[in-house]
């Protein structure tokens, strides 16, 4: 007898999780390669590694081999993958079937380097599988009923939005304003404002502290340390969330308005159904305090936060994994399905 593994793979622009048929996720780790640039070699990946993002010694770098959702350093990619798949209990052979998740609006190009990225490390068939639907699957929405469903992602590198219905996205849209945009934008402004260098940790760390959409309710307040930028030296501050929110809205208010062209492009019929049946959010960044509140009166349709929105597309391509002969005529009816040779 043949015996074929079915992996899923979610490869996050911050964290890549992988779903192992009959077990479940396997792997959940930070998207991170250290590598020490005078022998080229990767020296830690994932966790490991992200402990050595920002505070590297001069001949270790660390960096993220997927920029905005989308593969930036192949290599580095494949390396990556490679130890996570080596791992013990990811037993790993050339008749694997791999279901990846990918953004919507992806270039032919694009595309083609996560097939053959997965490929370099040993799937035999690669099915692609667009991130709104992953997640959609993985929330356990009724998405083949002749209904529309409106599904938002904020990742790290980008946010994924589109209305699906009957199996398939209907319209979609992408924007590279995300949670790491997010981070930005605050070590921007604590530069800015309050003349301090901080790197992405710190940003985050404030982001997840103290960062919301609209006022809570509660105040609150993060201490951090960061570099004086005129003296060099270290210094303290206290950063609060009426900060926070300052700093952010410009970023959501994009968000919102790519949104709102989402739902202004799609058929009036799919829209009634939108505003019946909510808009579903996912994704690290719709953890961010209040942002359902936010959405909801900018565009006056309840927004439900998905259970576990940090795992929604590794489950969804889970599911897959799991029933991929019964989900062979959905799967052939994907936008982006591209089926190994
Ligand atoms: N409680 C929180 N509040 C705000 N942001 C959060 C919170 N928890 C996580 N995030 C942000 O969510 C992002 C990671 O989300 P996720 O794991 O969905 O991204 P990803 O799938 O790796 O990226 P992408 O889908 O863009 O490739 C990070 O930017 C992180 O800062
Ligand atoms: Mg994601």
């Amino acid at each position: 007898m043949i015996f074929k593994k079915i992996i899923g793979i979610d490869l996050g622009t911050d964290t890549t999780q992988i779903y192992l048929k009959d077990t479940g996720v396997v792997v959940n780790e930070p998207s991170i390669v250290a590598f020490n640039n005078r022998t080229n070699r990767v020296v830690a990946v994932g966790g490991e590694a992200k402990k050595m993002l920002s505070r590297t010694p001069a001949h270790v770098t660390a960096l993220r081999p997927l920029s905005h959702g989308v593969i930036a350093d192949f290599d580095m990619a494949k390396e990556m993958l490679e130890r996570f798949l080596k791992r013990e209990q990811m037993p790993w052979s050339w008749l694997t079937e791999v279901v990846v998740s990918v953004p919507t609006n992806l270039t032919e190009v694009e595309r083609k380097s996560v097939e053959d990225l997965l490929k370099e490390v040993g799937a035999h068939r690669v099915y692609l599988l667009e991130q709104p639907l992953a997640a959609a699957f993985g929330s356990h929405l009724e998405i083949n009923e002749p209904t529309a469903f409106l599904i938002v992602d904020i990742g790290a590198g980008a946010t994924d939005m589109a209305i699906i219905s009957m199996n398939g996205i209907v319209v979609s849209r992408r924007i590279k304003i995300a949670g790491d945009h997010l981070n930005n934008e605050i070590i921007k402004a604590v530069r800015e404002e309050m003349k301090l260098n901080i790197g992405e940790p710190t940003a985050e760390e404030i982001k997840i502290g103290v960062g919301s959409a609209v006022p809570t309710g509660e105040r609150l307040e993060i201490i951090i340390r960061g570099r004086d930028v005129s003296s060099g030296l270290p210094r303290e501050v206290v950063i609060k969330d009426t900060q926070v929110r300052f700093w952010l809205i410009r970023s959501l208010k994009m968000i919102i308005e790519t949104l709102k062209d989402l739902i202004e492009s799609a058929p009036a019929e799919l829209v009634g159904d939108i505003y019946k049946n909510g808009m579903y959010f996912c994704g690290g960044g719709s953890l961010l305090r209040g942002l359902d509140q936010l959405v909801q009166k900018e565009i006056g349709v309840p927004v439900r936060i998905v259970e576990e929105p940090l795992n929604c597309v590794a489950r969804g391509t889970g599911l897959v994994c799991e029933r991929i002969d019964s989900y062979g005529h959905v799967l052939n009816n994907f936008s982006s399905l591209n089926l190994g040779k």
